[in-house]
């Protein structure tokens, strides 16, 4: 475990030294599949980055990244990588991206990390040993008045069309004067609720590499993941939604729209 810890910190570190190095300077954007699905040199150099550490150590491991990096290999460890999640705020120079890498074990995730190098805050956990924040061990929020939470979500760059429209959802929060925020990236919209800033965030259509990691996160820092019939989740879930716990089923009420 020692040597799966230090490369997955090492890599989170590393990708996180790069971001900060192109931070204020100037970079390559260009646009992917949807309106304003950015993508910018400096996710390219991060993934390169991330997977060359990994690889060095385990060359065998399977592999499963955003840009394009994925490499199917017959393991039972898979690491999964978003070299930047809040690339749109990268690009605009708003600090508010991270570095995501979960490690799952036979599908069962077992570390995962999040570094906002911009904001210096490293968020850590291992599957039955807790989360921290930079080494300072976290825990959600205790709120139980869902009248009185603060949430989070976030927006498909493409709208789903098999779902009630998102924005539908997001007005019957808002309607029912709940604070409701929108940070442009979900690994560090997991580990806000992770460490109590949040009491909830829900959105769909997520990929596996934005949740990976704040998902094991969550769950270690006692809170709840599922998807939006409170249902046993997956990385591979298109509906996420992650609470204190508490206030989860209010949460699927006004998500599902049931009285
Ligand atoms: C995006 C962010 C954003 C979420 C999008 C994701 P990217 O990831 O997590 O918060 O709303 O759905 O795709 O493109 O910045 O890696
Ligand atoms: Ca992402
Ligand atoms: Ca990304």
């Amino acid at each position: 475990m020692n040597q799966l810890k230090a490369t997955l910190l090492q890599a989170a570190t590393e990708a996180g030294d790069i971001i900060r190095s192109y931070f204020h300077g100037s970079f390559a954007v260009s646009n992917k599949e949807g309106i304003n699905n950015l993508v910018t040199e400096v996710d390219m150099l991060c993934e390169a980055k991330i997977i060359e550490i990994i690889q060095r150590n385990f060359p065998d491991h399977t592999i499963i990244s955003e840009e394009e990096g994925s490499e199917e290999h017959h393991s039972e460890y898979k690491w999964i990588i978003d070299p930047i999640d809040g690339t749109v705020n990268f690009a605009h120079h708003i600090p508010i991206c991270c570095v995501s890498i979960g490690l799952s074990y036979q599908d069962n995730m077992l570390l995962g990390v999040v570094y906002n190098p911009m904001m210096n805050e490293l968020f850590f956990a291992e599957r039955g040993k807790g989360a921290y924040l930079n080494d300072v061990r976290i825990q959600v929020s205790d709120k139980t008045d869902f009248r009185k939470a603060c949430l989070v979500t976030g927006f498909p760059y493409k709208w789903p069309h098999e779902n009630e429209h998102p924005i539908k959802v997001f007005e019957r929060f808002i309607l029912q004067g709940l604070p409701v925020r929108r940070l442009g990236s979900a690994a560090i919209d997991l580990c806000w609720v992770a460490c109590g800033r949040f009491d909830g965030f829900w959105e769909y259509n997520l990929n596996p590499w934005d949740i990976a990691a704040g998902y094991l996160i969550v769950e270690e820092a006692g809170g709840r993941i599922s998807n939006f019939d409170g249902e046993h989740y997956s990385v591979f879930d298109k509906q996420t939604l992650a609470t204190n716990g508490h206030i989860h089923e209010e949460m699927i009420q006004l998500i599902k729209n049931k009285p």
